[in-house]
């Protein structure tokens, strides 16, 4: 088996995976959430430098000859070292794509008034790798950025839906929308943010949009695929997925599926 490893700190990479199977279910995918230590968001370049490479490295191992990093974070503070150092070192054809990339490609293409917004980790946020890859595709957009600490936080400990997440909420789409008016675009640049729509939704007016990754990442993957015909060939197709972590599988069980949308029985791993 090799399937296409999909990897994030936590939960919110299976709103990723959720629409790779949708739009390219025929492959095998395997899951990592690296629980026990997110969130990534938080920390600093080296921290989640290592961490990503030690968990993709691990993908490797389990045979994976494609790993997306599914979380933004892991893609704007290691998806470069990993794809210049790490992978050069790796004998054969494996490769290591993130989320960033692709949601810049056509970010652009949402926005009429050409002003949009980003809600990302602070980790994300301060790498401002959002502002430099939209650049080459749409140089004439207005972006402004805002950092959202605690929405992580808030999402793994099952605490976004409930009366006490509206404080966090509003207080950084305050933030945002003051920064500029005539954003109509927002971007959700965390795999975990798509769970906030609802209460982001009840501070922003109709006419602005807010953007989730999900379908873009996946429909790039599968034109990636389409124009890598020797990476598609090694990517195994039995429809199989499998999902790891490395914090507590009844944790990850009990959880997975408000981001999944169904069940899933998870195995625990250990990443040094
Ligand atoms: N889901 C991750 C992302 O897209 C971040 C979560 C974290 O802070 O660990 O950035």
């Amino acid at each position: 088996m090799k399937p296409i490893g999909v990897f994030d700190s936590g939960y919110g990479g299976l709103t990723i995976l959720k629409e790779f199977i949708e739009v390219l279910p025929q492959y095998d995918y395997l899951y990592l959430g690296d629980n026990a230590r997110t969130p990534y968001g938080t920390r600093d370049f080296e921290t989640v430098y290592q961490y990503t490479r030690q968990c993709v490295h691990w993908f490797f191992q389990q045979g994976c000859e494609l790993v997306i990093l599914a979380c933004n974070t892991a893609s704007a503070k290691a998806l470069r070292t990993i794809q210049q150092n790490d992978l050069l070192q790796t004998a054969g054809r494996k490769r290591v794509l993130g989320v960033i990339r692709p949601t810049a490609e056509v970010i652009g293409n949402y926005s009429t008034t050409s002003h949009i917004g980003i809600f990302g980790t602070s980790g994300t946020v301060q790498s401002n790798s959002y502002c430099l890859e939209i650049e080459k595709f749409f140089p004439h957009l207005s972006i402004v950025q805002e950092a959202c600490p605690m929405w992580v936080p808030l999402i793994e400990n099952k605490e976004y839906d409930k009366p006490g997440a509206d404080y966090f909420i509003k207080q950084h789409v305050d933030n945002l929308l003051k920064q500029d008016e005539k954003i109509d675009t927002i971007l959700l640049a965390c795999t975990h943010y798509p769970l906030l729509v609802q209460k982001i939704r009840k501070y922003i007016s109709k006419d602005i949009q807010l953007i989730s990754q999900g379908n873009i990442v996946a429909q790039s993957l599968k034109d990636y695929l389409s124009r890598h015909v020797e990476i598609e060939q090694q990517c195994s197709k039995g429809a199989i997925r499998n999902f790891c972590t490395t914090g507590s599988t009844v944790d990850f069980d009990n959880h997975a599926s408000t981001f999944f949308g169904s069940t899933v029985q998870s195995a625990h791993v250990s990443i040094l």
